[in-house]
């Protein structure tokens, strides 16, 4: 990878979530989410921490932003926090948070960097949880709503519209495994709401065709690369039956608008899937500008033989609930490492073999990469520095992977990496750092770790350092 080189014009960005730095919890009219509830909640997050006051961005926010320009980005994917926009989930506006992120796309505009926002990254007004949440139906036009008043009051002042980030997580790992809010553990709730998740993905989309027209309509998933264990039959089909939960249960109503016949077959003891009405995989299947794309690294399944003791290293957290509904005779297989601070296996050819795939299955439907990150453990020298060296590493292997991709013809319009900042890392709360930036939470410095350096070096050259 000596002379790894990007072509003009491709986007290096890097990208944040509204509740993981915002802070200002109860600031200027903002209501409780379902995070704010969970984080609250004794025994939810490591050490009981809590995004009150995170990064401090909605109070740092210009900075903040001189900061990406200093990186030489060109873009910056972040999100809007529901409850600070429409605290009570439906009705007028709350207009003091619609100004913060008003404020924030002219600045970014500007600086001459791309709004990218996303309308949902997993912050659920907790009065819409209270009322059912996402398996209660009328969530996703409660949803509806909310893009139509909020993308009415940016618009095409965004660049790019998302409406979810990782609709996976908010499903399955907030109604069947309970490791993020809203903490339930009941799977034919997750799978519910894995389809109020499309549909609402379609209604916003919908919507944000007729209001932004020259704005970018995307959706970001977190695709997993699953490797079946051997080549036995069982292992196959191990690996497709989770294929079908975590990949085709999202492109397949949003892209192909149909749900996969096995994903209904697979999980028919869990529900009927009566909660899918006439119309509705049409309407999920609204035409998109470009596919976001989430890696970190990759899941090895085998058919579990029902006697051993199983395993269960899926990598997103230990529970008793399984997060995989309806998939007891899978079994997750640790990994070879190295790992992340996270416990993930770094496998950048898995980031290749996912964008080569999407190209395979959906070649005109261009990509970009909306969160690629890792985290360590951090250690700030006595000169102040924080030389990450392993952070560098897992970034240069996977934008190479990026390039090696692309080389073999998948359309990747950017990268950004995940994250600009240290911030709330979920169930982690502030243990696990994924910024280029470091964060001290006890003072909100910022100082650029190595890696931040070494990403500018490639922002600004195209070329990888
Ligand atoms: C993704 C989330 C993001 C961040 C990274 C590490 O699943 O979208 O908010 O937590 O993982």
């Amino acid at each position: 990878m000596s002379d790894v080189v990007f072509p003009e014009g491709f986007v290096w960005g890097s990208a944040t979530a509204a509740y993981q730095i915002e802070g200002a919890a109860k600031e200027d009219g903002r209501g409780p989410s379902i995070w704010d509830t969970y984080s609250h909640t004794p025994g939810r997050t490591l050490n009981g921490d809590t995004g009150d006051v995170a990064a401090d961005h909605y109070h740092r926010w210009a900075d903040d932003l001189d900061q990406l320009s200093a990186l030489g980005l060109a873009a910056y994917r972040f999100s809007i926090a529901w409850p600070r926009v429409q605290p009570g989930g439906s009705g007028a506006l709350n207009q003091a948070g619609v100004d913060f992120y008003s404020r924030l796309v002219d600045r970014l505009l500007d600086l001459g960097i791309r709004p990218v926002a996303t309308l949902y990254h997993w912050d659920l007004p907790q009065v819409l949880e209270d009322a059912g949440g996402w398996p209660a139906r009328d969530t996703a036009a409660r949803f509806a709503d909310y893009a139509t008043k909020i993308v009415g009051a940016l618009g095409d002042r965004v660049h790019t519209w998302t409406t979810f980030n990782e609709p996976w997580c908010s499903a399955y790992l907030g109604y069947a495994s309970g490791v993020h809010a809203p903490g339930r553990t009941e799977p034919a709730s997750a799978l519910a709401a894995v389809h109020h998740l499309n549909l609402a993905h379609g209604l916003a989309g919908r919507v944000i065709r007729d209001l932004a027209p020259a704005a970018q309509l995307s959706v970001t998933l977190n695709l997993h690369v699953i490797r079946p264990a051997s080549d036995s039959a069982a292992d196959a089909d191990a690996a497709r039956r989770i294929d079908a939960l975590a990949n085709r249960a999202f492109l397949g109503p949003m892209l192909d608008g149909a749900y996969p016949a096995d994903l209904l077959a697979d999980t028919a003891a869990v529900t009927d899937w009566s909660f899918v009405r006439d119309g509705d995989e049409h309407t999920a299947a609204v035409p998109l500008d470009v596919l976001g794309v989430n890696y970190y690294s990759t899941t090895l399944v085998r058919a579990w033989d029902g006697v051993s003791p199983k395993s269960d290293s899926d990598g997103h957290g230990r529970s008793a609930h399984s997060a995989w509904v309806g998939s007891e005779s899978v079994e997750f297989l640790p990994q070879p490492g190295p790992y992340t601070a996270m416990g993930w296996n770094i496998e950048p050819a898995g980031l290749t073999e996912l964008l080569l795939r999407l190209h395979r299955e959906y070649p005109e439907l261009p990509l970009m990469i909306t969160e690629n990150g890792a985290a360590f453990d951090d250690v700030v020298s006595p000169d102040g520095a924080i030389h990450d060296d392993r952070r560098i590493d897992y970034l240069r292997r996977h934008i190479a992977a990026t390039h090696e991709a692309m080389a073999a013809g998948a359309d990747v319009r950017g990268y950004f990496v995940w994250s600009l900042l240290d911030n709330f890392e979920w169930a982690y709360g502030y243990d696990r750092r994924f910024g280029i930036i470091r964060v001290d939470y006890d003072t909100q410095q910022r100082t650029w770790k190595d890696s931040a350096h070494w990403y500018r070096r490639l922002t600004t050259t195209n070329r990888l350092p």
